[in-house]
């Protein structure tokens, strides 16, 4: 649960203050707060957020960043369950502030902890789970803190897209079958790694009885994918990725692995946020590369890399339209209201859900050390 406090002056007021003002002052609330403030910005940030963070990274870093920074204030520029993540693996006497409430994620509200005990309870019934095959939950990082806690109570674990396959390697290794929250496309790419058939996989729906499946087929299995998915990531379809190819010879398609099996499938390479940059940026000079992932990242990599070819995978604007709710006007309001000793928009995770969601997070850093 969050707990929201009144700001000093209401976000209005800076909503009709020029971009200049509103860099200015946010520089100036930084300046003002010292090393009592650190800002985390995804990578999908836009530019006039970006360029205010200290540190930014992957779902992946930026957990690891909340977990080793000393500022008692942690400034999250990302969405609601990157923030969570930060105050679950944060100091207890830190405290993380989301600029903006309405930056949430459609795919981690595909899947709540009711409909997810529920889709357990049932595999339970039925003797999938506590029958001779053993069967591990894994949540992607992009899901609710309960859903993590879940995971963490039930010997699973949380990953991002840039050690899915690292943990799925280790759990293979221990379990026969594993239920996976709630990307399906993360997931069928990750166990299609590891030559995991499509047949072997089935997509539960939270909204049909046995998620609709057979039981036969549930027992089957070898990975339950929870019906979620990304939007953003939806709009790329494997004709972008043959078209491309058409119109641009010797493009190089890079993909991030919330993308459909099909795109994925096609293209060179994917991989995390992290994994897409650091790919371009090592990349030789006049090589050609088409991303498939969210265009404020792909429109920064064209500009940082004039000397390469960056296209984006599809031609029409995919953006993430709750990481864009993170404004320069929203960062300015929380920042000068912690200058005025006010923290608004907090993010605090308690009780058991922070304890178990903790288990799950620390597990995941760990194993991904291995
Ligand atoms: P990364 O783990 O690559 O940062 O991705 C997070 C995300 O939400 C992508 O849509
Ligand atoms: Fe969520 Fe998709 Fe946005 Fe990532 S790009 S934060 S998965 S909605």
């Amino acid at each position: 649960m969050s707990t929201v406090i009144e700001a000093v002056r209401p976000i209005e007021d800076y909503l009709v203050m020029s971009d200049e003002e509103i860099a200015e002052r946010i520089e100036a609330a930084r300046e003002a707060m010292g090393s009592r403030v650190v800002i985390l910005g995804h990578h999908y940030q836009r530019d006039d957020v970006i360029k205010h963070a200290d540190l930014n990274g992957d779902s992946y870093q930026l957990s690891v960043l909340a977990s080793q920074t000393d500022a008692e204030f942690i400034v999250f520029c990302g969405v609601h369950f990157m923030a969570e993540s930060a105050d679950i693996l944060g100091k207890p006497s830190q405290r993380v502030i989301l600029p903006d409430m309405g930056a949430g994620c459609s795919m981690a509200d595909m899947a709540s902890i009711d409909q997810v005990e529920d889709a357990w309870d049932q595999l339970t019934e039925i003797g999938v789970i506590g029958g001779e095959k053993s069967v591990a939950p894994i949540t992607y990082m992009n899901s609710s803190a309960e859903i993590k806690a879940f995971c963490g109570r039930n010997d699973g674990v949380v990953c991002t897209s840039s050690n899915a396959t690292k943990l799925f390697d280790l759990y293979l290794k221990k379990y026969d079958k594993m239920f996976f929250f709630p990307d399906q496309h993360l997931g069928r790419n990750t166990g299609a790694k590891f030559g995991i058939g499509l047949d072997e996989m089935v997509v539960w729906n939270p909204k049909e009885n046995l998620g609709g499946n057979t039981e036969q087929a549930l027992h089957d299995a070898k990975l339950i994918l929870w019906r979620g998915h990304c939007s953003v990531h939806g709009r790329f379809k494997d004709w972008h990725v043959d078209k491309i190819r058409e119109d641009v010879p010797g493009v190089k398609v890079l993909v991030h692995p919330e993308c459909l099996y099909e795109v994925v499938q096609k293209s060179d390479l994917n991989g995390s946020t992290s994994f897409i940059i650091k790919t371009v940026e090592e990349a030789e000079p006049g090589t050609k590369w088409a991303i498939g992932t969210e265009v404020n990242l792909v429109n920064r990599l064209a500009k940082r890399f004039p000397d390469k070819e960056v296209y984006l995978l599809a031609p029409d604007l995919c953006m993430c339209a709750t990481m864009y709710r993170i404004s320069p006007q929203s960062l300015c309001w929380s920042m000068e209201n912690l200058v005025n000793g006010n923290v608004v928009n907090e993010i605090a995770v308690h009780g058991e859900t922070k304890e178990q969601s903790l288990i799950a997070l620390e597990r995941m850093i760990s194993m991904t050390n291995k």
